[in-house]
């Protein structure tokens, strides 16, 4: 922006100065040597000069008057020179003494104008003048009119060195021979001075009065002289006289002729206009000529009134253009500023323009710099949040990688559980019970197949995955082949008590398929179906088929899926999954992946509650080259552990111990192995999910529950929160017994409030030692708290409020003599056993204990801090006659009221 300033301002500065120059002619320096100024025709001459050089306001003119000194005269010239004027104009005093100095102007490149008395050089550069010659022979012819070519003449000269004398003379001269009759007598030619030739002229003619016709003078002032010499003496009428000049005014020329003082003088222009014309035009550079002849006259009493109008005339005109020049300098002057006024807007103008268009050219800039950062902004936005979308996409991956991985752990640690626990358990037993040795085999067996079939699984799918799995086509039967499969699961739906059915228009259909991959993805399906279908529940298969394709349905009536469940049922890093056991994950996974392999679809619908489809699309496809006509025999190496009939879990347990265990763990082996050990010890109350083990939790209120952490619906961790937050059953220890290991579980666990964390696989040994010891420590505080009613700072703080919330309400019913456990459970929202053993096990005394004693302590504090008296303290207590009172408070103090209160 600066720069723009500083352009801007130079051009101004430019502008302005061209405007400047413009206006102003050039500005020349004339220096004029005049030789002599007291006579009127030299000053007339400077007058016509300067009058003439107003017409060049620029230029100038540097005057020097010589006073008729030749050397003066020459010091004037060379002075012009050293300063260097642009032009000299020269009337020289003598020609030859001044002709050296003139030329040395000349030389030195100086243009010289030679005025009035030319040099007899030719280096000057122009002369202007009259021709002196033709004066003086315009004068001879002139006496020879007026003398009628007979008489004597006298003529009077300036001096033998006057060029314009000896031209004078000789014109003069040369008219004069022409007439006989006329005789020059005299001719005075010296350097005198006026009166020096006066006195001898008047000498002249007082010797010789009557022998003088005319006198020629060689200027007016002589001849007006003369003319006074010869009126002195009387012959003014006689003798005629002739002048040279002609100029206006009193006395001069002109003057003289109209009052017939003299008879004629010849006009000598003084040249001083045409000599600065002419210097201008040198000085331009204008074409100009060397000589310039003026124009010379006789003037006599003929036509001396012409003259004098005509110079009137011109004097009037020169007074006019006088005026003009001054008025056309004001209009310039006007003109100028009216001009640098205009400059100046037009500057002003082109700068208001020039920053308009910078501004406009700044601000389109700025525009589109603004739409390019605008556009980059966009793009690094665009950037940003794919950045941070992939992010979020490799962070879901990766979370949902190691949450598959836990999975995985988690669903190996289950079976090994049931390896490494009947191992542990066959190693310890002293005494070898056959049967039981071969259950526990049984387990072992089981799940180490269980695990071969992950182990499989996981590696088929890794196949899939590196694009290694083929398909090996055979061509089967494909209604026999589905049929089969059905059929394997008849025994385990005859035990759950499920309608299972297969539905299929068609006897036969011979398909081309990878039979090996194909049972698994029906067997998977079929299986996954049963695990979520309560007992008495249906699974149906069907079978339909068009020319394009056959479609294979699977639809229960079990538990269904949630919409974000059913989306993501064959991705097998869905977090959602966490409930679903990775077997049934993997299942859903391989099983899109071989349908795909078949490039066929598989889709499922389903509803919360009402049960779920599996749609399976096989498009009808040929077979390849190398595809196997025979049958191959499918093997199945996991029927036995997943047919193998459900054990029903018996929930009327006897209550033959001191402690009741909940047990909720929805592997059915894990179940059965745990719930056969806690019998041993505790009254073992089974069930295989979160629901079903609240119910028996309500139900019972048992001294401690053990939970699985991944159970199917609600969770080990939302079951334990759920029983911590309730009054009911926030006393009773939780131990979560779960597969996840990790150290978040276990602090999500304890989060929730569970009282021990057991991961799985676990040692038999040290769950039963941290069931004792939970119960023990429950036991102590029991103990410790029984003795210190109402000094609840030894429990926990859940359990303090619950026991400072059932005082209060007993505070509140303490005179109600009627008040009994059944309307102190209903207020507090529980059932009568529910209140029984949640203070039982809180306080080791049954309800109506604790409101005795809570009683006791009332009437105690009143006897010691009230004046009432014992029959009103009986009531305050809630006993309705004073002396059962008094039975009742001897029995526990074994003091009566009176005693206590003075003691
Ligand atoms: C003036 C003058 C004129 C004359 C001229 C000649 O000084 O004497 O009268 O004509 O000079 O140079």
């Amino acid at each position: 922006m600066k720069r723009i300033f500083q352009i801007l301002i130079s051009i101004f500065v430019l502008v302005w100065l061209n405007a400047c120059h413009r206006k102003s002619e050039p500005a020349f320096t004339i220096g004029f040597s005049q030789c002599g100024m007291d006579d009127r025709w030299r000053v007339e001459m400077v007058e016509s000069m300067n009058r003439e050089l107003s017409f060049y306001p620029e230029s100038s003119m540097i005057l020097k008057d010589a006073r008729w000194n030749n050397q003066t005269q020459i010091n004037d010239i060379e002075n012009f020179i050293a300063q260097k004027v642009d032009l000299i104009i020269v009337s020289p005093n003598e020609s030859l003494i001044l002709q050296p100095v003139i030329e040395k102007a000349f030389q030195q490149g100086i243009p010289v104008i030679v005025v009035d008395r030319r040099i007899y050089s030719s280096q000057f550069t122009a002369f202007v003048g009259a021709s002196n010659y033709l004066v003086g022979k315009n004068a001879g012819e002139y006496a020879n009119i007026l003398l009628n070519g007979k008489g004597h003449i006298l003529e009077i000269g300036f001096g033998p060195t006057s060029t314009p004398s000896i031209d004078r003379h000789a014109g003069f001269l040369h008219a004069i021979n022409q007439h006989t009759g006329l005789h020059i007598d005299e001719y005075y030619n010296r350097n005198w001075s006026q009166e020096q030739w006066g006195a001898v002229l008047k000498d002249y003619l007082k010797k010789k009065p009557t022998s003088v016709d005319l006198i020629f003078l060689h200027n007016d002032r002589s001849a007006n002289h003369c003319y006074k010499i010869c009126k002195e003496l009387g012959l003014e009428k006689k003798i005629k006289i002739i002048g040279v000049d002609g100029s206006v005014g009193e006395d001069l020329g002109l003057d003289l002729v109209q009052k017939g003082k003299i008879n004629a003088t010849i006009l000598y222009p003084s040249g001083g206009e045409e000599a600065i014309q002419i210097a201008m035009k040198i000085l331009k550079k204008q074409p100009y000529h060397k000589e310039n002849e003026l124009f010379s006259t006789v003037i006599d009493a003929k036509n001396v009134s012409i003259m004098l109008a005509q110079h009137q005339k011109i004097k009037e005109q020169q007074e006019d253009i006088k005026r003009q020049v001054t008025k056309i300098q004001d209009l310039t002057r006007i003109f100028s500023f009216q001009r640098n006024t205009l400059y100046l807007t037009l500057f002003f103008l082109l700068m208001v323009l020039s920053l308009g268009g910078v501004l406009f050219y700044l601000l389109r800039e700025k525009q589109k710099s603004n739409l390019i950062l605008e556009q980059q902004n966009h793009a690094i936005l665009a950037q940003k949040n794919e950045i941070e979308r992939i992010s979020q996409l490799a962070k879901q991956a990766t979370e949902d990688k190691l949450r598959f991985y836990s999975y995985i752990s988690h669903e190996f640690r289950t079976p090994l559980s049931l390896i490494l626990t009947p191992t542990e358990d066959i190693l310890h037993r002293k005494s070898g019970d056959v049967k039981e040795t071969r259950q526990a085999f049984q387990l072992i067996y089981k799940n180490a197949n269980r695990l071969l079939r992950l182990v499989d699984q996981l590696l088929e799918l890794r196949k899939v995955d590196a694009g290694k799995m083929e398909l090996e086509l055979q061509q089967r039967d494909l209604i026999a082949f589905v049929k089969e499969i059905v059929t394997d699961f008849n025994l385990k739906a005859k035990t759950q008590h499920i309608d299972l059915q297969f539905i299929c228009p068609f006897k036969t259909l011979p398909f081309w398929f990878d039979a090996e991959k194909l049972d698994k993805v029906f067997f998977n399906i079929i299986s996954n179906a049963f695990k979520y279908t309560p007992e008495g529940g249906s699974i149906h298969i069907s079978l339909l088929k068009n020319i394009e394709k056959i479609e294979i349905l699977i639809s229960d009536n079990g538990i269904g899926m949630s919409k974000e469940e059913k989306d993501r049922a064959f991705d097998l890093f869905y977090r959602g999954n966490q409930n679903i056991s990775l077997g049934t994950g993997l299942g859903l996974a391989l099983s899109r992946e071989f349908v795909c392999l078949h490039q066929g679809e598989i889709e499922v619908d389903s509803q919360k509650g009402k049960g779920t489809t599996f749609k399976i699309i096989l498009p009808i496809i040929n077979p390849s080259p190398n595809a196997e006509a025979t049958e191959k025999v499918v093997e199945k190496p996991y029927l036995r552990e997943v047919l193998e009939p459900k054990v029903v879990a018996d929930t009327e347990t006897l209550q033959l111990h001191d402690n009741t265990v909940v047990l909720i763990e929805d592997n059915q082996d894990l179940n059965l192995f745990l719930r056969k050990k806690l019998e041993n010890s505790y009254n073992t109350v089974a069930v295989e999910t979160a629901e079903k083990g609240w119910e028996e939790i309500l139900k019972n209120i048992p001294d401690l529950i053990i939970s699985d952490v991944m159970l199917p619906e609600m969770d080990g961790f939302s079951l334990t929160q759920k029983i911590k937050n309730d009054f009911r059953t926030s006393h009773i220890p939780v131990i979560l017994l779960t597969a996840k290991g990790q150290m978040e579980s276990q602090i999500e666990g304890t989060k929730a409030g569970a009282d021990a964390y057991i991961a799985k696989p676990f040692n038999q040994q040290l769950l039963e030692e941290k069931i004792k010891g939970l119960l023990e420590n429950r036991d102590r505080m029991r103990r410790r708290f029984s003795s210190e009613i109402t000094n609840p700072s030894q429990i926990q703080k859940n359990e303090r409020k619950f026991l400072v919330e059932f005082e209060l309400l007993i505070e509140k019913n303490i005179k109600d003599s009627s008040l009994s456990v059944e309307k102190l459970s209903k207020e507090l929202g529980m059932s009568r056993v529910q209140l029984f053993r949640k203070i039982s096990a809180l306080t080791n005394k049954n309800v109506t204990d604790y409101i005795a004693d809570f009683k006791l302590l009332k009437a105690k504090a009143l006897l010691k801090e009230s004046d009432k008296t014992i029959a009103e303290i009986a009531y305050e207590t809630g006993f309705n006659n004073p002396s059962y009172f008094t039975t009742f408070f001897k029995q526990k103090t074994h003091q009566t009221p009176s005693e206590w209160r003075n003691s």
